[in-house]
């Protein structure tokens, strides 16, 4: 198993737990040669499709590719399921994942299967949001919420993710919401991939994806500059380079995160949520879970997202020895 970016703050637990399940057949990669050669890895830089095409001929029986980095295109990905071989990419970002998405009939034909929406948002989010759709027989309108700890060491590649989403345009209005530990915050829109998978993946004609931080004045501070237009600069590639230096040294709050799904249908009304600590651990933990599931070729051939595959269902369970906690009623302030 190959996993580019495979030391980085997601890749490093899945690097890991998958060495722990398969010992010996797991292949840290990443630019930096010299610190993937001390991994017992390869240099790989995924921007350079025929170079990573000459690694996976070098390494000869990669099976399955794990990508922990964005890339810009889906060509890392269209190389690797037209060779038969799987994928479970990390990646958070709806236009990419939708390019990968196209590949659906190409990996069918090479016998890979793909697995997208792998982490804590996309990828938890899209399994508590399966649950609530399906409590309320249905849902015709869904709101995902995302509170994310700014005390955690997000990865340059992650906070690079959310200053781009700071940029796009806003859709929808914040919400006041309860959260599990958290009390009641006020959630702004942002730009998560899962509010435009569940649309096509669980046929829900609406939803929205709001993001806070466990710091409700770095929250204000952060959404009253998107609102004032502020940080519309961040599209620029110096502007965005100058936002995640800046973004990444923020260490305000602790490292928990907390996730809600509300799913409506009428009058009804289901609510999943969840929390944990170290979103990037949890994230890399999910994509073991989707790499090991590939691997032992419980996944079809194809290309599904993590809401799609009945194999990773039950992962909010399976990660309760890792500190997840399920909520699966609003009674979280009475305990
Ligand atoms: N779905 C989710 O919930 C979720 C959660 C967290 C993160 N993510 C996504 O996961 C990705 C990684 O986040 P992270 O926090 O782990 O970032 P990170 O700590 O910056 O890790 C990125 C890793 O990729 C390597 N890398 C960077 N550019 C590369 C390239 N061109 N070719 C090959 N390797 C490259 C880096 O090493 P070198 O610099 O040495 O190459 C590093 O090991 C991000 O895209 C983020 O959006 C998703």
């Amino acid at each position: 198993m190959l996993v580019i970016g495979g030391y980085g703050a997601v890749g490093a637990t899945v690097t890991g737990t998958l060495e722990e399940w398969f010992p010996g057949r797991v292949v840290p990669a990443g630019r930096d040669v010299a610190r993937a050669r001390r991994l017992g890895g390869i240099g790989v830089d995924i921007g350079d499709v025929p170079g990573l095409g000459r690694v996976l001929d070098e390494l000869a029986d990669v099976r399955v590719v794990v990508l922990c980095v964005e890339p810009r295109d889906a060509g890392p990905a269209r190389l690797c399921l037209e060779r038969g071989i799987h994928l479970v990419d990390v990646g958070a970002s709806h236009r990419l994942l939708s390019l990968v998405a196209e590949l659906d009939g190409p990996a069918a034909r090479a016998g890979a299967a793909a697995v997208l929406s792998v982490g804590v948002a996309p990828g938890l989010t899209s399994l508590l949001a399966r649950r609530a759709h399906e409590a309320v027989g249905g849902a015709r309108s869904l709101d995902l919420t995302v509170l994310l700890g700014t005390g955690e060491r997000h990865g340059a590649d992650a906070v690079r993710w959310t200053v781009a989403g700071l940029s796009e345009p806003v859709t929808a209005r914040p919400q006041r919401v309860a959260l599990p530990g958290y009390g009641t915050r006020t959630a702004h829109p942002f730009a998560f991939s899962d509010q435009h998978t569940v649309r096509q993946t669980l046929g829900i004609p609406r939803a929205t994806t709001r993001l806070c931080l466990d710091s409700r004045p770095l929250t204000a501070a952060l959404f009253g500059l998107r609102r004032l237009g502020a940080l519309r600069g961040t599209r620029r590639p110096a502007q965005q380079r100058l936002f995640t230096r800046a973004f990444g040294m923020v260490h305000l709050g602790g490292d928990g995160f907390a996730l809600r799904a509300d799913a409506h249908n009428g009058d009804r009304h289901a609510v999943r949520a969840l929390t944990g600590q170290g979103q990037g651990r949890v994230s890399g933990l999910v994509a073991a879970h989707a790499a090991r599931a590939v691997y032992t070729g419980r996944v079809s051939a194809g290309v599904h997202h993590i809401e799609q595959l009945d194999v990773l269902a039950d992962l909010p369970e399976r990660l309760a020895a890792h500190g997840v906690t399920l909520w699966e009623d609003e009674n979280w302030e009475r305990r």
